[in-house]
């Protein structure tokens, strides 16, 4: 693992308070966030919004994105440099803003570091499950994380336990045209068109995000469901719960950070200009960003 660690600085959007600084106080210290590119922001959103004193680290680990094309073992390789990578800056918890990274990786990431709080993000099946009408769910991820053990554990579970019935769409090339800023393009409508529809002729009334790169393109889905049925469907994202689990666990540690302004620092193995970018577009941030090495 290589790079040089760079002290944190103060998000250019927080003015007020102290700077971030490295310290040794354990609630002081930052949270991880990671994901193999800006989806993980979609989450990042949600934790500023829980969590407004925390000094957050974003790393997109762009430059081996999409992860949903490669095998469990490479995303395990990346998911643990990347956290050996944000252990320099002390971190007291680590989020897997990923689901692709979550269903390979989880586990090795937990067995590495026993004393590190990790959460991770998972299709939110229980909630859909919860919400459905028509007892069918469509499940828009990875092809990673659909057919991960981790995944069909879990939908396994639920279906015998609510009889709900999950379709599960992987959507390739999808998570690229939100990394490459196609939010509203005519190619990325097309390929949701193919994915979405044929869900919704099959019964579905709730449509499951599996990946945190998708609730950047939540209104071109709204947009081909409204045309596609008059019935109302559910979308459900895991942004926000994530969060919540977040406030729970460094509430639970006495590790939340009482005083002091939120900051948010970002690295990528990507291009720099694109991750500010993306801070920019989707969340209206111009936090400091860094292009890092951190090679498995
Ligand atoms: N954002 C990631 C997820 O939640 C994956 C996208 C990718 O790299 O394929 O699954």
């Amino acid at each position: 693992m290589t790079s040089g660690m760079v002290a944190l600085q103060q998000d250019s959007n927080q003015t007020s308070g102290e700077p971030a600084h490295k310290t040794d106080d354990a609630a002081d210290a930052p949270i991880g966030v990671f994901d193999s590119g800006i989806g993980g922001l979609s989450v990042l959103k949600y934790i500023r919004a829980c969590l407004p004193r925390e000094q957050l680290l974003y790393f997109a680990d762009s430059g081996y994105a999409p992860y949903g094309g490669r095998s469990e073992s490479e995303i395990v390789a990346r998911s643990l440099a990347i956290a050996e990578f944000l252990m320099q800056y002390r971190m007291k918890a680590l989020v897997v803003a990923c689901n692709t990274a979550t269903a390979a990786a989880i586990k090795a990431l937990r067995e590495r570091y026993p004393a590190l709080p990790v959460v991770g993000v998972e299709p939110g099946l229980k909630p859909a499950a919860a919400l459905t009408q028509t007892g069918t769910v469509g499940v828009l991820a990875t092809e990673r994380t659909l057919t991960s053990a981790k995944f069909n554990l879990l939908r396994q579970q639920i279906s015998a336990a609510t009889n709900v019935r999950f379709l599960p769409q992987p959507c390739k090339g999808l998570a690229d045209q939100v990394e490459k800023g196609e939010l509203h393009s005519a190619s990325t409508a097309a390929l949701l068109q193919r994915y979405v529809a044929p869900l919704l002729e099959e019964g579905a009334d709730t449509l499951v995000l599996g990946c945190t790169h998708y609730p950047f393109v939540r209104p071109l889905i709204e947009e081909i469901v409204g045309r596609a049925t008059s019935r109302p469907v559910a979308i459900v994202d895991t942004g926000e719960p994530v969060a919540r689990q977040l406030v729970r666990l460094l509430t639970t540690r006495g590790l939340l950070r009482a005083e002091g302004a939120g900051t948010v620092t970002g690295f990528t193995t990507g291009s720099e200009t694109a991750l500010a970018g993306a801070f920019s577009r989707l969340l209206g941030l111009h936090p400091p960003v860094l292009q890092v090495t951190a090679s498995a």
